[in-house]
């Protein structure tokens, strides 16, 4: 569960998110769509304590970002587009090592990277340095480390951001089954059609703001009133 309530978060003079508030629930896909800009990063960070709100507080798996980070950190997986692998290390030396940074004992460790190699379609790669691995398979290394603790919550900001249409496949199939699985999930995006394949429930963030939020249903019977939005986010593809 996540509990988001009256989160801000400002820059000196720049208000990156203002006032968010939202809920997700396990067995949840929780859609944040947003132009560029719009605060979808800053908002995860938050929620992933890498930053510290300005105002407002988030509840994550029952723990407060603001007064437990440390509970919080150890409920999620934060999956970011910007890799930050050793290139030097093997895919399952990146994903052991920050296994052991979590405590992972080895043998569950090694059962655990195992499972999520498969799930992720790595299992051929897994003993090859990653520094010469194609975009899309330093990123689903980067998913296997960030969940290789199993965590209750997935934060996952434009995870298939710059991938092609196997590996976004791939990395769908793998959050469709987190979802069974009853995790978390928010997921953010640009691409309105990649919410809506994936997100149970959207929220639209515009300049810091909520504007919107429902399921994609609900979103589209409002169409009139948000359609400049909209029509900005599509960014031309419907056009
Ligand atoms: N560390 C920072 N210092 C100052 N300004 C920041 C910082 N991080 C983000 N911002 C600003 O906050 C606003 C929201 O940025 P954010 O990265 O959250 O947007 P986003 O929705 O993730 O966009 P994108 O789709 O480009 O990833 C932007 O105006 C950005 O320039
Ligand atoms: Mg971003």
């Amino acid at each position: 569960m996540v509990e988001v309530q009256g989160l801000t978060k400002r820059f000196n003079n720049l208000t990156a998110v203002d006032g968010v508030s939202f809920a997700a629930r396990p067995g949840e896909i929780f859609g944040l769509l947003g132009e560029n800009g719009a605060g979808k990063t800053t908002t995860l960070r938050v929620l992933a304590t890498v930053l510290a709100p300005t105002s407002g507080d988030a509840v994550v798996n029952g723990f407060s970002v603001t007064r437990e980070a440390q509970k919080v950190r150890a409920s999620i997986g934060f999956v970011s587009s910007d890799a930050g692998l050793y290139d030097r290390l093997t895919a399952r030396e990146n994903v052991a090592y920050f296994g052991r940074l979590h405590g992972l004992p080895g043998p569950t460790l090694t059962k655990r990277i195992d499972v999520l190699f498969a799930w992720l379609d790595l299992k051929d790669a897994a003993d090859r340095r990653v520094g010469k691995f194609s975009k899309g398979m330093k990123q689903k290394v980067c998913i296997a480390r960030a969940l290789v603790h199993d965590p209750p919550v997935m934060l996952l900001d434009e995870p298939t951001a710059g991938l092609d249409v196997t590996a976004i496949h791939a990395v769908d199939e793998f959050i469709l089954r987190a979802k069974r699985e009853g995790k978390t999930i928010i997921f953010s995006s640009h691409i309105m059609s990649e919410v809506e394949k994936l997100c149970d429930r959207v929220a639209i963030i515009h300049h810091g703001s909520i504007i919107a939020a429902g399921t994609m249903d609900e979103l589209m019977a409002k169409r009139e009133r948000f359609e400049d939005v909209f029509l900005r986010l599509i960014g031309g593809r419907h056009q």
